[in-house]
């Protein structure tokens, strides 16, 4: 074996090399996958990475079939000076599922971090353990969220999209339950570049803010969560079916740049809860 594994808190696993000069590609995919379906969230660290734009994306391509986006397969998340979303600022990102607004979600998201911010910068992307958030939560919680349903509106450069989705739902293929919800965003959090349209249905409107924040708590309790402080060179597969995921705020102009590619399931997953998509 040319790597070990170690368990992450509270979830996921880092794979390390067993040595030096051992690149990212030798590993063998199948195992790892095993891994990401046990684990949901799989971190590669310590190994050689990809050269040149096309290394990265070609690699995903092992893991299946690549999303394709209006600007290719990879996404170049990295500061703007003038953004026009949230994402391309150096603000938090409330937490969500990818896809959400695509006609098709992709089951695996693939992360390679090439620079990562200095201590103390923060921007760690964060990720919550759905499946933990609903074992660990108690039933009149569970009643509560069964009951309400997020339609979600969203445009940005990429799609103008309304997508509607139950908060619990079945894992598309398997057999357990997950949370699909994008965290809404309140004023007194600060400015946030372009919003997302969100209104919940199902529940009076006594009842949302109860509703939002224990859900929050859920989704953050540090039995369901885990942030990843990226380091230069982490090449990171997490589970879009099954967790969500959000980032952390970062200081101004850090040295943050991370690439990311969706990854389709087999087959590939429709969006259900699609209404319009332009
Ligand atoms: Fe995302």
């Amino acid at each position: 074996m040319n790597y070990k594994v170690t368990s992450l808190k509270p979830f996921g696993v880092i794979v390390e090399p067993n040595g030096k000069n051992i690149n990212v590609k030798d590993l063998g995919i199948e195992s790892l996958r095993k891994l990401f379906r046990q684990e949901h969230l799989v971190l590669l660290r310590g190994f050689d990475t990809f050269e040149g734009s096309e290394e990265f994306p070609d690699y995903c391509e092992r893991w299946g079939e690549v999303s394709i986006w209006p600007f290719g397969r990879v996404l170049e998340l990295i500061q703007q000076d003038d953004p026009k979303d949230h994402i391309f600022d150096h603000s938090y990102v409330p937490m969500h599922w990818d896809g959400m607004y695509r006609p098709q979600v992709p089951e695996y998201q693939i992360f390679h971090c090439v620079k990562a911010p200095l201590s103390g910068q923060g921007g760690r992307t964060t990720f919550s353990n759905t499946v933990l958030a609903l074992e660990h939560a108690s039933p009149e919680l569970k009643d509560l969220w069964g009951k309400v349903t997020g339609v979600y509106q969203r445009k940005m450069e990429f799609y103008n999209s309304k997508t509607v989705s139950p908060i619990i739902t079945k894992h598309p293929q398997r057999d357990f339950s997950v949370i699909r919800y994008n965290e809404p965003h309140f004023e007194e959090q600060g400015h946030l570049v372009n919003p997302v349209d969100l209104e919940f249905t199902g529940i009076n409107s006594e009842e949302v803010g109860d509703f939002h924040r224990g859900l929050k708590q859920a989704l953050c309790d540090s039995r369901n969560f885990y942030a990843h402080e990226w380091q230069e060179g982490d090449v990171v597969v997490t589970d879009n079916f099954t967790l969500l995921h959000g980032r952390e705020e970062f200081t101004s102009k850090s040295p943050r740049h991370i690439r990311r590619v969706q990854v389709l399931s087999s087959p590939p997953f429709d969006n259900p809860g699609l209404e319009s998509y332009q």
